[in-house]
């Protein structure tokens, strides 16, 4: 009890010196009431390696772990997986003060580190062997999962992976482990991790999962830079999570999206939502201002209709409707069908530009924009919820 920080034993001679960020709430624009880690890992051969570092003002967490097992500067080699800040911050201070004889990254990430902090660092080549005296750490690049310079490590001698970015979640824990953790918790946390940062390189991580099974990686530990460590049957279950996620196939669910000014365009999207379920889907409503981007790309994981509503404001799209669509644009969701709807008092745009947007994405439309002027009376709410219905039966006719 004399030290500020222990590591934790992963196997013989690796050990977790991570940190964790018990109170980052927004992970750039990323919803992440849980907190987050940033994971590192010592290795310990005849030569040790530090596997990546954290986030600059972690350092001094990630020292002192390390500290709790060997001093410091006995480190010889400093690996980076990933150039992205929150593994990277600290980097040059690291190097500072632990001096070590190499600092290994990817062809890209030497380029990445070079550029973005002026580390200079040696690239290793995809299949490359860096002996460390009883262990060894070999290389796979793994571009685009999530940034051009990602690649993991892997050591053959105990069959663990370390994956960076990827099978990770942001999630602040006093367990390190998956097995120690609730699983309804995890898969929550990954879905919603895959969808906010992976989903747009899903065939990037086909690539990789096929990969993996060509070359017969055997993999018995998984150690990802963010959350939890996946050990025993975990590895099968962090593994089948994401051949579904790159499959992306939908299910009988619907997400429907809208804001509302004064009351119409809510009521429109609740009528919908009851068409919804009345054939038969699961249904999200999500109203902005009260729920976060990161939760509606989450529901749209899974989804097979996408239903956008806004209320139109001076001659466009209410503007939290319009940064939802930015951001879920850009993170590709596959799959959807879907339509527009909304109200409006004179000119009535919204729905029109929210379906051109919706294309763009290649959501298929199914319905052309349902608008209603002012508020909904008894019968347009009929039409609302015919709408919903309309929509959920294509679905239902596509998935049969
Ligand atoms: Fe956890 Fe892409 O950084």
């Amino acid at each position: 009890m004399n030290k500020p920080f222990e590591a934790v034993k992963i196997a013989e001679n690796i050990w977790w010196v991570g940190a964790i960020d018990w109170n980052i709430r927004d992970f750039h624009g990323y919803g992440t009431p849980r907190g987050s880690t940033y994971n590192a890992f010592l290795v310990i051969g005849e030569k040790i390696a530090l596997i990546d570092t954290v986030k600059a003002g972690f350092k001094s967490e990630l020292m002192a772990r390390i500290g709790s097992v060997i001093p410091p500067n006995e480190i010889d080699y400093i690996i980076s997986n990933h150039s992205e800040p929150d593994h990277t911050g600290s980097l040059a201070e690291v190097i500072d003060e632990v001096n070590p004889e190499r600092v290994l990254a990817s062809k890209i990430g030497k380029n990445t580190l070079a550029n973005y902090y002026g580390i200079e660092v040696e690239a290793v080549d995809e299949g490359m062997s860096l002996d460390l005296g009883g262990l060894s750490l070999s290389f796979l690049e793994t571009r685009m999962i999530h940034w051009p310079d990602s690649m993991f490590s892997y050591i053959p001698e105990w069959k663990i992976l370390f994956a960076q970015d990827a099978f990770g979640m942001h999630l602040a824990s006093s367990e390190r482990f998956a097995d120690q953790l609730d699983k309804s918790l995890l898969k929550r946390e990954s879905d919603k991790y895959y969808a906010n940062i992976v989903l747009p390189y899903s065939t990037m991580v086909e690539k990789t999962l096929d990969k993996v099974a060509e070359i017969g990686l055997k993999i018995d530990v998984i150690c990802p830079d963010h959350g939890p460590i996946w050990r025993g049957v975990d590895v099968e279950i962090i593994l089948d999570w994401y051949r579904k996620y790159v499959e992306g196939k939908p299910f009988k669910k619907a997400v429907v999206l809208y804001d509302t000014m004064w009351g119409s365009t809510d009521m429109m999207a609740r009528s919908i939502g009851d068409g919804l379920i009345e054939a038969g889907l699961t249904l999200k409503v999500l109203r902005l201002r009260h729920s976060n981007r990161a939760e509606l790309i989450t529901e749209l994981l899974d989804a097979g209709v996408f239903i956008v509503g806004s209320p139109t404001l001076n001659n466009g799209v209410f503007p939290t409707v319009a940064d939802a669509i930015t951001y879920v644009k850009g993170l590709k969701p596959r799959n959807l069908i879907g339509a527009s709807f909304g109200s409006h008092g004179w000119s009535g745009e919204a729905s029109g530009i929210i379906q051109e947007w919706l294309m763009d994405m290649n959501v298929e439309i199914v319905e052309e924009p349902l608008k209603v002027r002012y508020r909904p009376f008894e019968d347009d709410l009929v039409k609302c919820r015919e709408f919903g219905k309309s929509i959920a039966e294509k679905l239902i006719g596509r998935l049969e």
